[in-house]
């Protein structure tokens, strides 16, 4: 561990800590030994599975603090109780996100704030709507974020494993499991993208927040076995599970066409993000500009990451 990561623990406020990233972070914090706070707008869910997530909380040693992003009063008082901010909201919720600039404002502690962002890096990204609206609404938030001076780590893990591999980045198909005969590519499957397992996502996020180097930078994760392209990702399930898909591709027309009259929700945002990684490459076309980002791997080379070779293993 380096000299810089040996200052006292920031005290942590995940903002969305029981959605899909943000239980993620939530562990990751208690295991790397931060004071953890969740804000929560339900404490007594009726959802079984999120009664056992509170409850696995608690007993790690996080507190749970009643609130909403929504309620000003409760977003203060939280954050007032931490130094470091990290929201893991929803793609829903992320256009609500500048209350949290307003309550950090006011409440005048936060050393670092992580906005949910938790994909591609959304200043460089080439797609059409929907996913280029919810992009702009991230980077949007970058600049307001960047006026108020709000010192801040912007996190572009780039894809979630568990979104993309067990459809082994069929998007068309996503949780439909593993394609037995055929698998749809978009363009010609060559592009390159990168894909991260999210307890790893969570690790590398938590080792950023005490760690001057990745102050107001942009935190790339680009693990070096986890950039693949779609090619790459169907070879290599071929090779592991003894089967040969027929490669239905799709001409990039065709999938602004299909994006534009044919898709609905959800369908249109996975192909509107799948234009962006599968068929333009914007996660990995592009070097890292060291005056503005870091890489994960590089600052931390101690982490085991989960690679995709290990995660289609479990998909067997
Ligand atoms: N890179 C990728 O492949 C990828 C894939 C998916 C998502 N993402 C990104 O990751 C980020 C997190 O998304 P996710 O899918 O993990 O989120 P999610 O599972 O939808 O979870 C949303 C969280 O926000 C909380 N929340 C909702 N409304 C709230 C409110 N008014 N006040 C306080 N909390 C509220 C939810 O709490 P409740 O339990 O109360 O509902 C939940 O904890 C987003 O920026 C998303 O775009 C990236």
């Amino acid at each position: 561990m380096s000299s810089v990561e040996e200052t006292p623990k920031s005290r942590v406020l995940v903002i969305g800590g029981t959605g899909h990233i943000g239980k993620h972070l939530v562990f990751a914090s208690i295991r790397l030994g931060h004071s953890t706070a969740i804000l929560v707008r339900d404490t007594t869910p009726s959802d079984p599975a999120k009664v056992e997530l509170l409850k696995s909380f608690i007993e790690s040693g996080a507190a749970l603090l009643k609130g909403d992003l929504l309620d000003h009063e409760s977003l203060v008082k939280a954050i007032r109780c931490a130094d470091v901010v990290i929201s893991a909201v929803g793609p829903r919720q992320v256009k609500e996100q500048p209350r949290i600039i307003t309550a950090i404002k006011e409440a005048g502690n936060v050393k670092r704030f992580m906005p949910s962002e938790f994909g591609s890096d959304v200043d460089r990204l080439n797609t059409v709507d929907p996913a280029k609206s919810l992009y702009a609404v991230k980077a949007n938030l970058r600049r307001l974020i960047e006026a108020e001076g709000i010192p801040h780590t912007y996190v572009a893990c780039n894809s979630f494993a568990e979104t993309y591999l067990p459809s082994i980045g069929d998007v068309t198909a996503v949780g439909a499991g593993p394609p037995s005969n055929r698998i749809t590519v978009l363009g010609d499957g060559n592009s390159k993208a990168v894909f991260m397992v999210e307890e790893d996502i969570a690790t590398y996020t938590m080792r950023a927040v005490d760690d001057a180097r990745t102050l107001n930078k942009i935190l790339y994760m680009r693990p070096p076995a986890n950039v693949l392209s779609h090619n790459d990702l169907i070879l290599l399930w071929e090779k592991k599970s003894g089967r040969t898909l027929q490669r239905v591709h799709i001409p990039e027309e065709e999938v602004f066409n299909w994006i534009k009259v044919e898709a609905a929700f959800p369908l249109n945002i996975l192909l509107s993000l799948a234009l962006s990684i599968f068929v333009r490459g914007d996660q990995a076309n592009f070097n890292i500009d060291p005056t503005i980002g870091v890489e994960a791997t590089k600052l931390y080379p101690d982490v085991n990451y989960t690679t995709v070779d290990d995660f289609l293993s479990r998909l067997l």
